[in-house]
């Protein structure tokens, strides 16, 4: 022991584990879900629950399969009414990730005799039933925070479509959904689908070995997700944006005060543990964003300090040294923004999307009978054995 500190090793925070779902390439930017590149996924036609089903069961779904599958979730979307309470018991100001976690651990209460961990058919179950309910529990957590009132589920709209009119509709007219907007949303919540093994994965994971339920693991997912520098990054990417609007001293004074780390402010939505290349989602998300902007009549001048700010520091030795690129969170708030969410509400979007993903993991790691508790290995640095003498 030279009285080094667990500090000076640098915390290495990684436990390994091997999964058949996802795979990422940092240098080359590739990511494919159940081997199929993310590009394809994006540009074809599939739909968000075509994929879900692909990353849960590992291949394609037949067209009956996903029929049944579709139908499944369509008539899974109500919320027990006691659970409406819930949202009235929040306190006002509550941060939507905060009530989608919350909620979702309070679902488990009605699903106690179905919900077994170890019964394949209880657990795909319970998979039908969080895909259903999630995005109605978002909206409400949206509805609830600019004071709106819920809308019941219309099973008769796609899984997109019910989850924009649970959110922008209202109870004084009909809403019209904007197939625009239900496309673009669509393939953003395709892009965020899976990951491997990000920080949010890894807690449904160790989570779950525990023999936590999936309601528990995913609310446990949910609230890493909610970090900044995870999930949350999203948010805080339109919050950076508008504090360098509003500061008036531009964007390169920004990166000025990134490279000097004042503050310890970071160029938010740059930057991957992973990704040492431009991550493949971030170039998709760019590439739409000027067409789904234009479609929806939306000129947002924080789309082009956000362009700015990209080709400044991409030019700019202390990132290129760093091998530091946009990645998915950079430009997706724009986008989400310009489709009318809050901003506290993007990191919810984020969940949505990756809900498929971590029933995915979890559903790998718990059906597999080898499958062990977590614990990841500690390097032990601190003091050697000593007596101790009392006060
Ligand atoms: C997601 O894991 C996943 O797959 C996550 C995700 C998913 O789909 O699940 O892809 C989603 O979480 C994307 C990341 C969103 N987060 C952000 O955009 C927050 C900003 N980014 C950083 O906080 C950071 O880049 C991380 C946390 C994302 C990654 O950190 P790393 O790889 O551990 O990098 P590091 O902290 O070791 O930094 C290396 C150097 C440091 O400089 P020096 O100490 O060497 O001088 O790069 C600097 C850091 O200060 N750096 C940044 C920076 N990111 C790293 N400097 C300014 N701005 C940044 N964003």
């Amino acid at each position: 022991q030279t009285g080094f500190t667990a500090l000076d090793y640098g915390f290495v925070n990684t436990a390994s584990t091997m999964s058949d779902i996802t795979y990422i390439d940092g240098d080359q930017g590739i990511l494919r879900y159940r081997g199929y590149p993310i590009e394809q996924l994006v540009k074809g036609n599939a739909s968000f629950l075509e994929i879900a089903w692909l990353l849960i069961y590992g291949e394609l779904p037949t067209a009956d399969q996903l029929g049944e599958f579709d139908d499944k979730i369509r008539h899974h979307t109500l919320l027990h009414e006691d659970l409406k309470n819930f949202f009235t018991a929040m306190p006002a100001g509550a941060h939507p990730m905060a009530v989608l976690s919350s909620a979702v651990a309070a679902l488990s209460t009605y699903y106690e005799n179905d919900s077994d961990p170890d019964n394949p058919e209880h657990v795909d179950l319970t998979n039908i039933r969080l895909l259903a309910k999630l995005p109605v529990i978002a909206a409400y957590a949206h509805k609830k925070s600019i004071g709106q009132a819920f809308l019941y589920p219309d099973n008769k709209l796609s899984y997109v479509e019910n989850f924009l009119r649970l959110n922008f509709g209202n109870m004084a007219e009909p809403y019209e959904i904007d197939p625009v907007m239900a496309k673009a949303l669509e393939r953003l919540l395709i892009l965020h689908e899976d990951h491997e093994q990000n920080a949010s994965t890894s807690t449904v994971r160790l989570v779950g070995s525990t023999g936590a339920d999936q309601f528990a693991s995913i609310a446990a997912g949910i609230q890493a997700l909610a970090g900044p520098l995870h999930g949350g990054a999203n948010e805080a990417v339109l919050n950076m944006l508008a504090q360098i609007r509003d500061s008036g001293q531009g964007v390169k004074r920004f990166v000025e005060k990134v490279k000097n780390k004042e503050d310890g402010v970071k160029l938010m939505g740059f930057g991957h543990r992973v990704y040492k290349n431009y991550d493949p989602r971030a170039k998709l998300v760019k590439e739409s964003a000027d067409e789904v902007l234009a479609a929806l009549g939306v000129h947002d001048p924080l789309l082009d300090l956000a362009k700015e700010l990209e080709e400044i520091a991409l030019e700019d030795d202390y990132f290129k040294e760093r091998r530091l690129y946009p990645n998915v969170d950079f430009y997706t708030g724009v986008i989400y923004k310009a489709m009318g969410f809050p901003t506290r509400v993007f990191t919810v979007l984020f969940a949505i999307g990756r809900l498929p993903g971590w029933l995915a993991h979890w559903r790998e790691q718990n059906l597999d009978p080898r499958n062990k508790i977590g614990r990841p290995q500690q390097l032990y640095t601190g003091s050697p054995a000593r007596e101790y003498r009392g006060a």
